[in-house]
């Protein structure tokens, strides 16, 4: 235990912190809306929790949001805080409600890229979705008993899902002794394919957080034979459900993530969930549909042959996509300028409205490609 003048001590330190983190670091949004007035209101208790919640941020100064909610229940509790941070980055103006509703209704709809282009045939498309399930607190707050109570219910789900002609798979766990486990080699295979995720322990907003905590334990992932569903169990939210293939035609994608997701959902404990916010996540830039849809198109001449992100950025940008490196968050361009591709926006937009940002950007951002 602390003294109180020893937390307080700490907390001063670190409200001077948060300060200068303000002005050398005007893009970490915890800082722009930490209030001082609104840390001191707060009980001792509701004090700690919210420096577990900013932690990322502070330890993380060039984070751009710098939070991870702790427990789904943070989102209300912490509203004066976080509401205006998620309101800034999701673009959500102070007169307007926020509220989230779902809609994949496109799913069936016709949306193929090589309506675009010819040529984009077999792009690498990618959707997923973060899910949290109500009743576990998230991944910052979980025990390692959590985590590994977790990915049992989760195996017994998956056993279910085995037998399914669509969805049947394996799961592959990297809890040691697990009977599912997969060996060191096996792993990084599966890493190098793009289907598993990378040592948690490598990110330092998630290790700030807790998040990556007690790696490699109760962490794994489900995938289908037909390789193009797969579930991630213990990464920055409790589960990432997704769907990955080779093509053009988004409308398929999303119309598997959503057979699939329906499909698992009724095997587990519900989803946490609220009308304002949507699906619950870690990160307050997944709220909403928790949804990113990505795919990975080869712009040569918006990024200079590969060695410069900003001008494909900014172009992007106006479309309501992210441009990221190929290789993943943080990464450069890949060979050809091969970039990956999203809407930006999570919450306050439909999933078929992501999808259809997704395949307009596209299509705006190949002509400009090719007129440049
Ligand atoms: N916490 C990091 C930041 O604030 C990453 C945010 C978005 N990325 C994510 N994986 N949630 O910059």
């Amino acid at each position: 235990m602390n003294s109180p003048s020893e937390s307080t001590h700490g907390s001063e330190g670190k409200k001077a912190q948060i300060r200068a983190i303000r002005f050398a670091h005007p893009g970490n949004l915890m800082a722009r809306y930490f209030s001082e007035d609104y840390f001191n209101s707060l009980d001792e208790s509701k004090r700690a929790r919210m420096w577990q919640i900013i932690k990322t941020g502070i330890e993380n100064p060039d984070s751009q949001m710098g939070a991870y909610a702790q427990s789904s229940g943070d989102y209300e509790d912490f509203e004066p805080l976080l509401e205006p941070m998620i309101r800034d980055y999701h673009n959500i103006p102070r007169d307007q409600e926020i509220e989230q509703k779902h809609d994949w209704s496109a799913t069936t709809s016709n949306c193929n890229l090589e309506d675009i282009d010819p040529v984009l045939n077999g792009v690498s498309m990618r959707v997923r979705v973060g899910r949290n399930l109500a009743a576990f607190p998230l991944p910052g707050a979980m025990t390692k008993a959590h985590r590994l109570e977790f990915e049992v219910l989760m195996i017994k789900a998956f056993t279910a899902l085995q037998g399914d002609s669509q969805f049947g798979g394996t799961y592959f766990s990297l809890t040691p002794g697990s009977s599912h486990v997969i060996d060191a080699d096996a792993y990084q295979r599966r890493v190098a394919a793009h289907q598993m995720f990378k040592d948690m322990g490598g990110d330092p907003y998630l290790v700030s957080a807790g998040i990556s905590s007690d790696w490699p334990f109760g962490r794994g992932m489900y995938v289908s034979s037909s390789e193009d569903f797969i579930v991630w169990v213990g990464e920055e939210d409790h589960l990432r459900i997704m769907s990955m293939r080779q093509g053009g035609d988004l409308a398929a994608l999303f119309g598997r993530l959503h057979d699939g997701l329906e499909k698992f959902a009724k095997l587990i404990p519900p989803f946490a969930h609220s009308s304002r916010y949507g699906y619950v996540t870690s990160c307050p830039t997944n709220l909403g549909t928790a949804m990113r849809a990505s795919l990975h198109l080869p712009l040569p001449k918006l990024t200079e042959g590969g060695s410069h992100l900003e001008r494909a950025t900014k172009a992007a940008l106006d479309f309501g996509l992210s441009v990221r490196g190929a290789g993943g968050e943080h990464s450069d361009a890949g060979q050809g300028g091969l970039v990956d591709i999203s809407p930006r926006a999570r919450l306050g937009v439909t999933e078929t409205e992501i999808m259809q940002c997704l395949y307009k950007g596209t299509a705006a951002l190949w002509s400009l490609e090719k007129t440049s």
